[in-house]
């Protein structure tokens, strides 16, 4: 697989490099842009070599549902993103962009990302200059992975760049189609150094060596059903699982127990105990839960710890402080972590100790383990509380990193790349 260092002189080369910049944001507010960040080393040495970058990301998802049928141009489609309120526009990234790139570099957007205008603003383009693009998701082509759009991207282009990796598990025209049409043609397509370090680093949670045993897996968070099969491949590579957080109640309702109004994934039921039944107690499920009658912060709801069956009428919010030392103690063993999910509504500061007791057991391996947070709502838990440091790998990519261990480190974006 080529590599971002192995292209050499670009100048007068248009390089389509499709970025993960899907951050947290709340309308036009970016709550955290360490995504635009982390794709800077790659966009920074296209443009030393005297590249033309073309920056294409998603942002959010698209509800073709809720749009109008017939509305078909841009700016109908605009329109109605407008209208739904999906708050997917990517032009408010720009100025994040120009920040990470030291403002020097200069960064032009095109609400076009197809069609004449995208063409015309690439080829307004001039070496050592960028473009960021509309969201890709604008176009219903996009996630069908349509051969005539990935057509015409590759058209306008040399060179891809493929330093998306939270887009990497997603074979859509912009992560697959794209690349593939540049293969075909016997034109370069590469890895960029986010996608390199990811790979290289997630690996070893994929290919397991014996120096690194045990090897626990920690895994929560609400996302139940996207996660829950990952587990089949855990229970064959990890010594531990703990399964905390949202995903914890379909997995104590299998076993029997009451779990109130807590949050359950039916149609996983048979699925939860197949794997426990598999597990031979290597599945380990918390003892006590923090439980509440509302979920919405209203005053003078109940909040207090349940041990054993959830009553009905209150749900799970975090794991308790028994199930916390109990999941510190299995942590405190292994030689090598791969987290994804918390413990909790950690959003919320009376649901955050569960998820904050995983980050201290973790923060308590620095030097002595291998330790990997998979991206998602638990990578925000672990800046959040001011641990990042303590992990040896703190993934962009939850929905990325997941498929990569579930499909012994194959995911479509990187494999089209080989
Ligand atoms: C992510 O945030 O996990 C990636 O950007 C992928 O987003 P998606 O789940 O909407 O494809």
């Amino acid at each position: 697989m080529l590599t971002v260092k192995d292209l050499q002189d670009l100048h007068g080369k248009k390089v389509y490099v499709r970025v993960d910049f899907n951050v947290p944001h709340k309308g036009e507010v970016i709550s955290d842009d360490n995504r635009i960040r982390a794709a800077i080393p790659t966009i920074a040495d296209l443009l030393k070599k005297g590249a033309r970058v073309i920056l294409m990301s998603h942002l959010g998802k698209v509800d073709w549902k809720k749009l109008k049928k017939g509305e078909k141009t841009q700016e109908d489609i605009d329109g109605q993103m407008k209208k739904n309120d999906l708050s997917i526009a990517v032009s408010p990234l720009k100025a994040h962009l120009e920040a990470a790139l030291g403002h020097e570099v200069n960064v032009s957007f095109s609400k076009e990302n197809r069609g004449e205008g995208l063409a015309k603003a690439v080829a307004a383009l001039k070496d050592g200059d960028v473009l960021l693009a509309q969201n890709t998701r604008y176009l219903p082509g996009e996630e069908k992975n349509d051969p005539e759009l990935s057509k015409e991207w590759a058209s306008l282009v040399d060179v891809f760049v493929m330093d998306a990796f939270g887009s990497a598990h997603r074979a859509h025209a912009s992560t697959y189609g794209v690349p593939e049409c540049l293969k075909a043609e016997g034109k370069p397509v590469a890895c960029g150094y986010l996608v390199q370090n990811e790979v290289e680093k997630l690996m070893r949670c994929v290919e397991v060596k014996d120096e690194d045993r045990p090897y626990v897996a920690i895994l929560g968070g609400l996302k139940v059903t996207d996660k829950i099969q990952v587990i089949d491949t855990l229970l064959k590579k990890c010594d531990y699982i703990i399964i905390g957080g949202a995903m914890s109640y379909t997995f104590k309702k299998a076993q029997g127990e009451e779990i109130g109004s807590s949050f359950l994934d039916e149609g996983a039921l048979d699925y939860a105990k197949k794997c426990l039944e598999e597990a031979h107690g290597r599945i380990i499920l918390p003892v006590d839960a923090v439980v509440t009658d509302s979920f919405e912060p209203v005053e003078g709801r109940l909040i207090k710890v349940i041990e054993g069956n959830i009553p009905e009428g209150v749900e799970g919010v975090d794991i308790g402080p028994k199930s916390a030392k109990k999941f510190a103690e299995i942590i405190a063993k292994a030689k090598m972590v791969f987290w994804n999910g918390p413990m909790g509504v950690f959003e919320q500061a009376e649901f955050q100790e569960g998820t904050k007791a995983v980050c201290e057991a973790i923060r308590d391996l620095s030097g002595k383990a291998f330790t990997v947070c998979g991206g998602g709502d638990s990578a925000s838990a672990v800046k959040q509380f001011g641990y990042k440091a303590d992990f040896s790998h703190v993934s962009t990519g939850g929905g990325a990193s997941l498929e990569m261990i579930q499909n012994d480190g194959h995911l479509p974006g990187v494999d089209i790349l080989k």
